[in-house]
């Protein structure tokens, strides 16, 4: 290869580069496998290492670059980053709208636009583009300066280190938040705790602590991601309102929030506010609230500011998710893998909306590592919809009548004697037919994330399973209506009413089955990939560990306890009896799969503002006729729906020869 083909080969793997980045990291839905990903990669970093000059200022190769020495520099922002003021209450966001009024010179009946969107619990940054290029990302500091951390930025690959668009604005400060989801928070603090390090109080200190690595390679090998939504310094572009902003956002790469909405009034932002509190739990990240802001930047403006932040926008808080309590005492659950969990039986406290009586303590380490003692007065938290944690002791207060705990080492269900493998800090019980291991599993399986049994609730279950009417999955199919009128608690109406519901549920999408089987290590997005990757349970039966293993974050813990589970007997036993019951459903996003409708297998690209519709109002019309909409365009797209002002996107249909419809067209096909 000569060096001009050498230049124009670099150019070409750093472009596809980035697309398979924005395919995997902002959409989630990639199109070549993670091998394929790094002989690309490694392709390209052999070109640059022979030709250094020829390197491109935006090459993926450089996410992660050197050490930064000392400490990080400090690194002013052109616009200061302001901060909201706070809504904690239904009144106080309707005192915020009056106010909002007021100064608009709006009646209380008139319309006024509104833009909500969901309060990310992260760490807010500002990135700075240049003729669109990535040239700086910095933390917010005290709003005027805040630290340096363009090299551990980069290594994000969510966020784009080009600007995707022909006519980038000269500069631009963007602004968004980076955050650890929930999932990746976990698996963090369980690989620490394996290591015997400090376990992060949650999420968002785990974001700050891996944003804030003196050593980028610590911040590339944690899972961050982040959501954009606001603007500092800007010239070269014309924007009128939040929604088209956040749409440009996308439009040029970005992730941006899907729960978004434009609303007319304040009944709607408290529609919105309530509808989101009831997903809270259900995110894959932590938010801690809802953010209002008045959609048009002129109104904004017009509406003014107070003591650094606009009037136009508030933070609409939830509930907090941190409580202080007491430790009555310290029970021991027997989980669906046989993990025995300590957890602390604590004086009832309201935390984030619901009223909480346990909280993990984890294992044995995390109580003698925290000093958790029965009658200790704790502070306790909640993440995402994991059950609550106790963070740590108070000891001040301590009057010196607190006792110490210590795991049994017989399971306190059947008594069979506790094993605990020497590199793992969790003991657990090895009978699988242990009363306690079926109800959770029973549990699992039928739960909302997976079967979604509707009405079979974690105690009739434990019923179930007590009567012995349960003792495998199969099982729950076989439960009759007369033997549900036998259980305390059942009319006529309500066994019915079950029965149906379980009937109901014979049909789940297969990563739904795949969650619920309870596999070790398959949480809900492991058990999509796997669902997406192999369409079908025959195939991830028939797959071995290295197939597993190229599944889109499948490592070999993960491949080894699915090939485990499909290997063994029992399991394989149980299945193979549940399959007489349950139908599962390919992923629609395979094509030849089930998805019925109209746009079945077809892809379309959003580009520009739509006159009427919303991007998530188009997402959804297409997706509820089986279509899928895609964030870049490619040769397999087959419509490109553009809007007013649609940018690189459509240039790149036109050069592809993709059809572009209008919106007019695009109901056109709907009808
Ligand atoms: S808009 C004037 N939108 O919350 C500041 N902020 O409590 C404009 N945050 O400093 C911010 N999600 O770090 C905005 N969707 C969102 C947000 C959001 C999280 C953070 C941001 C801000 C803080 C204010």
């Amino acid at each position: 290869m000569n060096r001009d083909q050498a230049s124009s080969k670099i150019k070409e793997l750093t472009a596809l580069i980035h697309h398979h980045d924005f395919r995997y990291y902002v959409l989630d839905d990639p199109e070549i496998s993670d091998q394929a990903y790094d002989l690309l990669m490694r392709e390209l970093e052999e070109l640059e290492k022979k030709y250094p000059d020829l390197r491109l200022s935006d090459s993926p190769t450089q996410r992660v670059g050197g050490k930064v020495s000392g400490d990080f520099r400090k690194s002013s922002h052109r616009v200061p980053m302001l901060s909201l003021a706070n809504a904690l209450s239904e009144d106080e966001f309707t005192a915020f709208d009056e106010r909002v009024r007021r100064f608009l010179d709006r009646a209380p009946d008139a319309a006024i636009e509104y833009f909500a969107e969901l309060k990310f619990d992260g760490l807010s940054i500002n990135l700075t583009y240049e003729n669109g290029t990535l040239t700086r990302g910095a933390t917010r500091g005290d709003g005027e300066t805040g630290e340096d951390v363009t090299a551990n930025i980069r290594t994000i690959r969510s966020i784009p280190l080009k600007l995707n668009t022909k006519h980038p604005p000269k500069i631009i400060e963007i602004r968004g938040e980076v955050l650890l989801p929930i999932e990746d928070f976990h698996k963090l603090n369980a690989e620490q705790a394996k290591k015997g390090l400090k376990l992060f109080a949650n999420p968002r200190n785990a974001a700050a602590g891996s944003l804030r690595q003196l050593d980028p390679a610590i911040t590339a090998s944690r899972p961050l991601t982040g959501f954009f939504y606001g603007m500092g310094f800007f010239e070269g572009i014309q924007i009128k309102t939040m929604s088209e902003y956040e749409e440009r956002l996308e439009d040029w790469g970005f992730p941006v929030g899907k729960n978004r909405s434009i609303c007319q009034t304040a009944q709607d932002v408290l529609k919105f506010y309530r509808k989101i509190e009831t997903q809270r739990d259900h995110l894959p990240f932590e938010i801690d609230g809802i953010v209002v802001k008045l959609n048009q930047l002129r109104e904004i403006d017009q509406a003014g500011y107070v003591s650094r932040s606009p009037r136009g926008m508030i933070a609409f808080k939830y509930p907090p998710r941190q409580e202080t309590t007491t430790v009555e005492d310290i029970v021991v659950q027997v989980g669906r893998t046989g993990a025995l969990t300590p957890v602390a039986q604590v004086s009832p406290v309201r935390l984030g909306g619901a009223v909480v009586r346990r909280a993990t303590l984890h294992n044995q380490d995390e109580i003698d590592r925290k000093d958790i003692r029965i009658g200790d007065r704790v502070l306790i938290q909640r993440a995402g919809d994991v059950i609550p944690e106790v963070v740590k002791s108070i000891a001040d207060v301590r009057t010196g009548k607190e006792k110490k705990f210590k795991i049994p080492d017989h399971c306190p269900v059947c008594h069979t004697r506790v094993e605990q493998k020497e590199d793992e800090a969790v003991a657990r019980c090895p009978n699988r037919n242990c009363r306690a291991q079926l109800s959770e599993r029973i549990r699992h399986f039928v739960s909302l994330d997976a079967l979604n049994v509707e009405g079979l609730g974690e105690k009739i279950v434990d019923l179930l399973v007590e009567h012995k009417l349960v003792a495998e999955y199969a099982d729950v199919f076989k439960v009759t209506q007369d033997q549900l009128l036998k259980l305390e608690g059942f009319a006529d109406k309500s066994s019915q009413k079950l029965v149906d519901n379980i009937k109901g549920a014979r049909k789940p999408e297969l990563a739904r089955l795949l969650y619920g089987l309870g596999i070790r290590h398959v949480g809900e997005r492991t058990a999509k990939s796997l669902a997406n990757h192999f369409g079908s349970l025959e195939t991830i039966n028939e797959a071995s560990i290295e197939e597993l293993e190229q599944v889109n974050e499948i490592g070999p813990e993960v491949a080894g306890s699915v090939h485990q589970w499909f290997s063994d007997k029992e399991c394989r036993h149980e299945l193979k009896n549940l399959m007489k019951f349950v139908v599962p459903q390919a992923p629609a996003r395979r094509m030849g799969g089930s998805g019925a409708g109209k746009f079945s297998g077809k892809t379309f690209v959003l580009t520009g503002t739509l006159p009427t519709l919303s991007r998530s109002d188009a997402t959804r019309l297409i997706e509820e006729q089986g279509g899928r909409v895609s964030g870049s365009v490619s040769k397999k797209t087959d419509f490109v729906v553009a809007g007013a002002e649609a940018g690189s996107k459509l240039d790149k249909a036109t050069e592809l020869g993709v059809k572009v419809i209008d919106e007019k067209e695009l109901l056109e096909l709907l009808k």
